[in-house]
């Protein structure tokens, strides 16, 4: 039987999409990036990025799934039938399918953790060294990611309305609010100015196209754009919301999260001794000390590893679920059998990925680690192109009319608006995108 599901309400709507969008992006790689990559300026660019490219791309990305109520590749179908613009939709399933793969490792490294504060053994311990044996502990990386995958198929095979809205909704306000608390200790620390100077001053002299291609893919990674994945979960939504007040909404919540996050790492980094370019690890070595540092923060830390742990499944959930959609095609019966094939698919391809900072330590595609390589693969080519695509199809393949139509849904009244929009999504994104990508792979 085919039926499509609707998210129960605007609340759960939001709440999903910012569920899929606020991840290990804000809270895992945007401070290792901007630690990596100059701080402030890399924030600032971020920021532009994220309001005069990758929102307006969020808002197409909404448009396609609310209007045709697809699933992604049916969607672009339904909008361009006898076309080739369905390859759209296949890679974006293709790129959701290699980010699930690498994700599930940096969730399986936050249960590695999640284990220890649970046994006492993260207060007072080397946090540089103690990442460094982790991820590098073969057993231990591959277990963990493999019952992260678990976890994300035992939610998505319940389908979005019983499974990803129920538990958005309580987890996104916990994260909030303990962001908050920590945000303020480490502040208080002393030597913190240093740190909030190095995520606030912008050094201009450090911007280059690789820092701004880095921005750029940074800035669709956290919105969750370029790979329609959001197509997917606005297919979900009913023809009564707003769409771009939605997508404001998402991206609004994205930049404070990524800046709460900033906010409290740097100052800790500074105060505590730490190098700001410590890359991957950063969070993971800095946290942990920072909560040592707080009353209570044995079970600060508990706690706030159950809330990343939340925030990086709702991420997963999205990713794993455009697969499934696309695959079951609103054909019930099939979804659970499809969540587990796919999930476990995308643990098998993931495992290089988990072992790439042990084992398999010395295997470099293109100078780069084989969890770097799939990362930069995603984050930095798929999704930088597929964003365009999405800019294109929207800006110039479908009629004005019905784009038009669709934004202005549920609000009264938003027509400049959607001028501004339009010459976004037709000049400024394209062109943004097409000079940063070329620029960074040295071909202008
Ligand atoms: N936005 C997610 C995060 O920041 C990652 C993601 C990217 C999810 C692309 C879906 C699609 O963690």
């Amino acid at each position: 039987m085919k039926t499509h599901e609707q998210w129960t309400s605007k609340l759960g709507f939001i709440l999903a999409a910012a569920g899929s969008a606020i991840g290990l992006g804000a809270i895992w790689k945007f401070p290792y990036m901007a630690g990596t990559n100059g701080g402030a300026i890399f924030f600032l660019l971020f920021i532009l990025l994220t309001v005069f490219v990758g929102a307006p791309i969020l808002i197409a990305e909404f448009l396609i799934g609310r209007n045709t109520q697809k699933d992604a590749i049916t969607a672009y179908r339904k909008l361009a039938p006898g076309t080739k613009w369905h390859l759209l939709g296949t890679a974006g399933v293709v790129f959701s399918f290699i980010l699930l793969s690498f994700y599930s490792v940096v969730g399986g490294w936050i249960l590695s953790y999640l284990g220890r504060s649970v046994t006492g053994s993260l207060s007072n311990a080397d946090y540089g060294q103690l990442f460094t044996d982790i991820i590098a502990n073969p057993l231990e990386v591959v277990i963990c990611q493999f019952i992260f995958i678990i976890m994300t198929i035992m939610v998505v095979k319940g389908g979005v309305q019983k499974g990803i809205e129920r538990a958005s909704k309580y987890m996104m306000p916990a994260l909030f609010l303990l962001f908050v608390v920590l945000a303020i200790r480490s502040l208080t620390l002393e030597g913190a100015a240093a740190g909030v100077e190095f995520l606030l001053k912008p050094d201009f002299s450090a911007m280059t196209p690789e820092t701004i291609l880095l921005a750029l893919g940074q800035a669709f990674f956290t919105l969750s754009v370029g790979i329609s994945v959001m197509v997917t979960y606005a297919s979900y939504l009913g023809k009564s919301e707003n769409i771009v007040k939605s997508a404001f909404s998402v991206a609004g919540l994205n930049i404070l999260i990524c800046f709460l996050a900033g906010i409290v790492i740097f100052p800790a980094v500074f105060a505590l001794g730490f190098e700001p370019g410590h890359g991957p690890g950063l969070v993971f070595v800095v946290l942990p000390a920072v909560f040592n540092e707080l009353a209570f923060g044995g079970l600060f830390l508990f706690i706030f590893l159950v809330l990343l742990l939340f925030a990086t499944l709702t991420s997963a959930f999205s990713i794993l679920e455009i697969v499934v959609a696309a695959l079951v095609k609103d054909e019930k019966e099939k979804r659970v059998k499809i969540a587990w094939i796919s999930g476990i698919l995308i643990f098998l391809v993931g495992v290089p990925s988990a072992l790439s900072f042990g084992v398999f330590s010395d295997v470099q595609i293109f100078g780069k680690s084989i969890f770097d390589a799939a990362d930069f693969l995603v984050s930095n080519i798929g999704l930088p192109l597929g964003a365009l695509f999405i800019s294109l199809f929207v800006g110039y393949r479908l009629p004005r009319k019905l784009v038009k139509e669709e934004l202005l849904l549920g609000s009264n009244g938003m027509g400049f608006f959607f001028d501004i929009w339009y010459f976004s999504i037709r000049y400024v994104a394209p062109i943004a995108i097409t000079v940063v990508f070329l620029q960074s792979i040295g071909l202008i």
